[in-house]
């Protein structure tokens, strides 16, 4: 009696030490482009928003970021961003979450972004994770677990896609002519074969096309078209992630 009066007491107690060690998940965004980047964040429908839903990274400069273990949404880069000389709101080239400000509150980027996306597992079951180009591409992210256990593979879309981006799908600067983004086939033509809609509504009538596999070359870990699953999906118990700007 008294022994197992003991162990669940232990039990108990090493429960209390897990959960205090495990309540937060940590991310290093480090920024290694040639330019600023502005980190976006948005916390997914159920979850809780984030501390920092916006945050300047200058370049050569890391900066860590606390989730809750049960966490899930996604991150992203804005770039070129600066106050508007004529009406002074903040404004991004590339991926604005046009709230005017530098944090996001809850709203989302403008695509082409490239964007990471993240489930957690809560400490003791699968994190999933992914870069993803769905929504297009602005600039080369990677995503490194540190520490957890299972597969862990580091994912990444490193490529600049903007150098190699169709002409149907360039974006270009706002004052001159340089390519900061590249739009996803199904944000440029909105075709339901683009998008996987209507007709195209399913893994089984939803293939690659001539855009998506582009962006699969480029970037053969990452997401290149909605039902990309079976290569750009990863798993990983309990990490910390790096998640790395122009890697
Ligand atoms: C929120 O962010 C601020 C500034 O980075 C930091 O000092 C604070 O500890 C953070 N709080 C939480 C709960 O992460
Ligand atoms: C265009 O705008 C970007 C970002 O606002 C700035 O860095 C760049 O110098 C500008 N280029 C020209 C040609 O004005
Ligand atoms: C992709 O295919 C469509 C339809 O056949 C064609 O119009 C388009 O030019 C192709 N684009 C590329 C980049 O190959």
């Amino acid at each position: 009696m008294e022994s197992r009066a003991l162990l669940l007491l232990l039990l108990i107690g090493s429960m209390m030490i897990g959960g205090i060690k495990c309540t937060t998940t940590i991310f290093e965004f480090t920024n290694n482009c040639q330019y600023p980047v502005w980190v976006g964040t948005l916390s997914g429908a159920g979850t809780p928003a984030l501390n920092q839903t916006g945050f300047y990274l200058p370049e050569g400069k890391s900066v860590d970021l606390s989730t809750p273990r049960s966490w899930s949404g996604r991150f992203w880069g804005r770039t070129g961003c600066a106050a508007d000389p004529d009406t002074e709101k903040f404004r991004c080239e590339t991926a604005d979450c046009a709230t005017d400000a530098v944090a996001c509150d809850g709203h989302g980027p403008t695509p082409p972004v490239t964007l990471v996306e993240i489930t957690l597992g809560g400490g003791t079951s699968n994190d999933y994770y992914d870069v993803s180009l769905v929504d297009g591409f602005n600039l080369p992210i990677s995503v490194e677990p540190v520490d957890g256990t299972g597969d862990c593979k580091d994912t990444a879309c490193s490529a600049n896609l903007n150098t190699d981006c169709p002409d149907d799908l360039k974006v270009t600067a706002s004052n001159d002519t340089a390519v900061v983004g590249c739009k996803s086939a199904c944000d440029a033509f909105e075709e339901p074969i683009y998008c996987c809609t209507g007709d195209y509504g399913s893994p089984s009538t939803c293939g690659p096309s001539n855009y998506s596999q582009i962006f699969k070359e480029a970037c053969p870990s990452a997401y290149s078209y909605a039902y990309d699953d079976a290569s750009s999906v990863f798993t990983c118990v309990g990490a910390s992630y790096v998640v790395t700007f122009c890697p």
